[in-house]
């Protein structure tokens, strides 16, 4: 496994050629894929649901990253865990109790990861940094790709950063939202270790081979892996 992970959200991909845009990311390099689950209440938007999460299973065998955007999402954790699901992450604004749920996501056999918007203070994320195998910094407001990248969430990485090498944690600190090859480098500088996008990768002039170049590039060339 490298040392940094890309994962590309299927967000932007082209869902009328689901199974060749991930084959193409996964060819050139990429270690996850992020799924973007929305459910038109915690976000204004609607995406995916656990059939999508079941559908990719079958095209890939790199993990399944799922990102979920839902009011309640202790609800659904069980069918998505079924779906294929290797890592779910749940938002800290959705969850009255953050560390129950992380424990439930581990019970399934899955990755716990918790979530904070670009709003929501770091103290809301405490609790959680013991339990959690995967902390997730937004740099836009959730809801669409192709935002632009708020560098407010550059100082969030970094004081996550110090209470998870405190803790010796070794959680994954995943970023998402607006991750290019000029963001990249000031997230990894902050300490984030995992990095999400889909406009950088799915549409990405040269195709998404290119975008995974072109990150994978902006890693090595910011030193570390
Ligand atoms: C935003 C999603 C992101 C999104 C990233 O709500 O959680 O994963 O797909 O898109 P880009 O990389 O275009 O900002
Ligand atoms: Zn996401």
């Amino acid at each position: 496994m490298n040392n940094y992970i890309l994962a590309p959200s299927i967000l932007s991909a082209d869902f009328a050629r689901l199974g060749e845009e991930i084959a193409s990311v996964e060819a050139a390099g990429a270690d996850w894929i992020h799924v973007d689950v929305m459910d038109g209440h915690f976000v204004p938007n609607i995406t995916m649901g656990p059939f999508i999460v079941e559908t990719c299973k079958r095209i890939t065998k790199l993990p399944l990253d799922v990102h979920l955007m839902i009011e309640q999402p202790e609800r659904y954790l069980e069918a998505f865990a079924k779906a294929g699901a290797t890592g779910m992450t749940v938002h800290v604004e959705t969850c009255p109790d953050i560390v129950a749920t992380l424990k439930q996501i581990k019970s399934l056999g899955c990755r716990a990861g918790a979530v904070l918007n670009p709003e929501t203070p770091v103290g809301a994320i405490q609790p959680a940094l013991p339990e959690a195998d995967l902390i997730l910094v937004m740099s836009v407001h959730p809801g669409y790709s192709g935002q632009h990248f708020m560098p407010e969430a550059i100082a969030k990485v970094s004081e996550i950063r110090k209470k998870l090498n405190a803790l010796r944690s070794s959680a994954w600190l995943e970023v998402d939202g607006g991750i290019d090859a000029a963001t990249l480098p000031k997230m990894k500088a902050a300490g984030a270790t995992a990095f999400v996008a889909a406009t950088a990768i799915f549409k990405h002039s040269r195709g998404p081979r290119a975008g995974i170049e072109a990150l994978r590039d902006a890693i090595a060339s910011s030193g570390g892996e």
